[in-house]
């Protein structure tokens, strides 16, 4: 982005004098005060807590309003893309910055067929884990090896980015999917060349020696559909992880790993999970929804709704619509009852009903109906947030990608205010009270 071409400045006035900053616009009329000269112009920092007004980066993959609910891949609605493609179409072209031909799709499909397989030499850390172990510790671990293994991109982090992004979207569900199989003590399923993505890894997941997994097309699609969806986010806390980590010049698999850890806890990517929870525990509690909205507005009470509301979401997630339509469809298909999804229907209902979540724009965010498609398709809990990071794999790679291939990157090194003790004098050990 050029600087130089801002048209409109932003004033800003400390102890009478004034200090000039220029307002950057990008595309659909979005707006940003560059403030790169602040300290050196004026001696103070900005100081905002989560970067709720922080713009990190400038960035061409995707667009949200969370106003309006609006939310698109490369300027394609998501609701487009979600009712037609297939996640690796999308995944292309978060990638590549345009939607693959056929011809372009085919090759994009070969490759990840070609790099399906982990190298057996890994295949015998699954082994050293406790069978409890949690599936995205092993899949941090694992994806951070796989540095050792394909060393493909040398010094020059962009070299070879395409084979090492198809690598790692190729793998990371054989990854999950063999670390599910370990943590049954089940032998692992290898890769089919016969089997589209999502149908690989459902059956990679599901088959057994002793029955054949059928891999039911409603299943795929549902399954496509849910990975699309997560597919990026713009500046969340795990896609942040991957630009922040990735700019100190480490290697991509080792930013992926660290932005694995981070879409693991609660409030981001485990919030899958923890909706569950919640659900299971109002079930058990013989519906006792008052208790648990009590606890969410209670703020001694730490207790938050997971799925509910969202930092850029002041309106319906739009995913979420999408997914509850999915999870309708899908149930029904599939003639399953959940009484889970009952529970999540009457909380939605309760909740949207209740001042305290109005006032404060709480919605149902992606997560809240996503685990009842998975528990559905027969992905247990624990690998629900593993789920998110298949899906989320192919931005994270683009948020990297752009980030690396602008000239203007410099590591991420925010400032702080210091608040402790001023200078005092050293006392020796020796004369300390
Ligand atoms: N239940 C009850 N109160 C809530 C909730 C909730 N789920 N979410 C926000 N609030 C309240 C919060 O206590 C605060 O109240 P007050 O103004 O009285 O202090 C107000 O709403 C604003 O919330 P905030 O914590 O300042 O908002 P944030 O933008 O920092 O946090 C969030 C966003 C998603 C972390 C938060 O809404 C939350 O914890 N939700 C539950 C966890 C969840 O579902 N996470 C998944 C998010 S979507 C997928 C993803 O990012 O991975």
């Amino acid at each position: 982005m050029n600087k130089n071409t801002a048209s409109r400045m932003a004033e800003l006035t400390i102890n009478g004098k004034t200090h000039l900053m220029p307002i950057l616009e990008g595309t659909e009329g979005c707006k940003a005060i560059d403030i790169s000269n602040l300290l050196r112009d004026t001696g103070c920092i900005t100081l905002d807590s989560g970067f709720k007004n922080t713009g990190s980066c400038a960035s061409s993959i995707t667009y949200l309003d969370g106003d309006k609910g609006i939310f698109r891949y490369r300027g394609y609605d998501i609701e487009d893309l979600a009712e037609n493609c297939v996640f690796i179409e999308v995944a292309y072209l978060l990638l590549h910055g345009k939607l693959p031909n056929a011809e372009e799709l085919d090759n994009f499909k070969m490759l990840l067929e070609g790099f399906a397989l982990v190298h057996e030499d890994m295949i015998h850390f699954f082994d050293h884990f406790p069978s409890n172990a949690s599936p995205m510790s092993i899949l941090s671990v694992m994806v951070n090896t796989l540095c050792n293994f394909y060393i493909e991109m040398g010094d020059d982090p962009l070299t070879n980015i395409d084979i090492t992004a198809a690598r790692l979207i190729s793998k990371i569900r054989t990854i999950a999917a063999f670390s599910y199989k370990k943590s049954l003590g089940q032998p692992l399923v290898y890769p089919r060349q016969d089997l589209c993505y999502c149908g690989n890894f459902l059956n990679m997941m599901f088959h057994k020696p002793v029955r054949n997994y059928e891999v039911r097309p409603e299943l795929v699609s549902t399954l496509n559909k849910l990975l699309i969806l997560h597919a990026d986010h713009e500046q969340n806390c795990s896609t942040s992880t991957v630009r922040l980590v990735g700019s100190a010049g480490v290697n991509l698999y080792a930013s992926i790993s660290a932005a694995i850890s981070a879409l693991w806890g609660p409030l981001h990517g485990g919030a899958n999970e923890a909706v569950i929870d919640m659900l299971e525990g109002i079930y058990a509690d013989d519906s006792n929804f008052e208790k648990y909205i009590r606890k969410a507005k209670d703020r001694s009470d730490p207790f938050k709704l997971s799925g509910f509301g969202h930092r850029v979401y002041k309106t319906f997630d739009p995913r979420g619509k999408i997914i509850k339509k999915a999870c309708d469809d899908i149930l029904l298909s599939l003639n399953v009852s959940d009484p889970l999804l009952d529970i999540a229907r009457e909380l939605e209902e309760i909740v949207l009903k209740d001042d305290y979540f109005i006032e404060r724009h709480l919605y149902p965010n992606v997560d809240f109906y996503s685990g009842i498609i998975y528990r559905a398709i027969g992905i247990p809990a624990n690998m629900f947030t593993v789920m998110f990071a298949m899906g989320r794999l192919p931005g994270w790679i683009s948020q990297w990608k752009e980030m690396r291939e602008d000239p203007g990157t410099k590591i991420g090194r925010p400032r702080q205010l210091y608040i402790g003790e001023p200078r005092r004098e050293f006392v020796p050990l020796a004369e300390r009270p």
